[in-house]
């Protein structure tokens, strides 16, 4: 059999590094020994296999996953998964979790004095259609504290987790939303030393996909790996 064909490293500066104090989870967090490089055989650069429950097309529309609709600004977030040289990354399964419209999560840890909203569990998955498309019907999440420093909030954000076409590649990421005035404080956003890749964090106000009466549209594509990558949590 011949060699698996591996990935490429990113750029330098282009991802957060693991510890970046002023985010200050990181301190905990960041690994004190020297990481190992994974070697990349055929187990790391072929694809996962999903098991347990199918991906249903609701699975992707959180206003619909409760008997009422979420209070909220309802948006649609859609845009393109892509590798390293730009071919779209089809058929892979793309999750997103967020707050609520009040910046809640349901989530024992988030006890802040937002309520929760009981037509609104905030998680939506989907798999990329064949031009590694995807599209999500959600609320735009709303700010939250997160007592990291005095007088925290976090900017409006939705997690993201794609696979891509294998375990290696798997990335977790956050989308911000344009114009908003917490990105600049953000220590987690900040902690991406290059400033045109931690742009890439940051989705676009679309009247494209903006539906007339009924949501706005934001796009954001996600880059897995190489030079324009989207960065990752690490
Ligand atoms: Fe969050």
């Amino acid at each position: 059999m011949a060699d698996p064909i591996s990935y490429n490293r990113e750029e330098k500066g282009a991802q957060p590094p693991n510890l970046f104090p002023p985010y200050v989870s990181s301190i905990k967090r960041a690994p004190q020994q020297r990481l190992l490089l994974v070697p990349q055989t055929l187990s790391e650069v072929t694809g996962p296999v999903y098991g347990h429950s199918k991906v249903l097309p609701d699975d992707s529309d959180l206003t619909r996953q409760h008997q009422g609709a979420p209070l909220g600004e309802r948006i649609i977030v859609s845009g393109r998964v892509l590798d390293e040289n730009g071919r779209p990354v089809p058929h892979t399964l793309v999750e997103i979790w967020q707050a609520n419209a009040a910046g809640r999560y349901i989530h024992h840890g988030d006890q802040h004095p937002a309520p929760l909203d009981p037509n609104f569990t905030g998680a939506g998955r989907m798999l990329t259609d064949a031009e590694g498309g995807y599209k999500f019907v959600t609320v735009k999440p709303g700010a939250y504290p997160w007592r990291n420093h005095p007088n925290a909030w976090r900017p409006a954000h939705i997690h993201f987790s794609l696979f891509g076409p294998s375990f290696l590649t798997r990335l977790v990421t956050q989308m911000y939303f344009p114009g908003d005035p917490l990105i600049p404080h953000d220590p987690i956003y900040n902690a991406v030393p290059d400033k045109k890749a931690a742009a890439r964090m940051i989705s676009r106000f679309n009247f494209d996909t903006t539906m007339p009466e009924w949501a706005l549209g934001f796009q954001f594509d996600i880059v897995l790996r190489g030079r324009n990558a989207t960065p990752m949590e690490q």
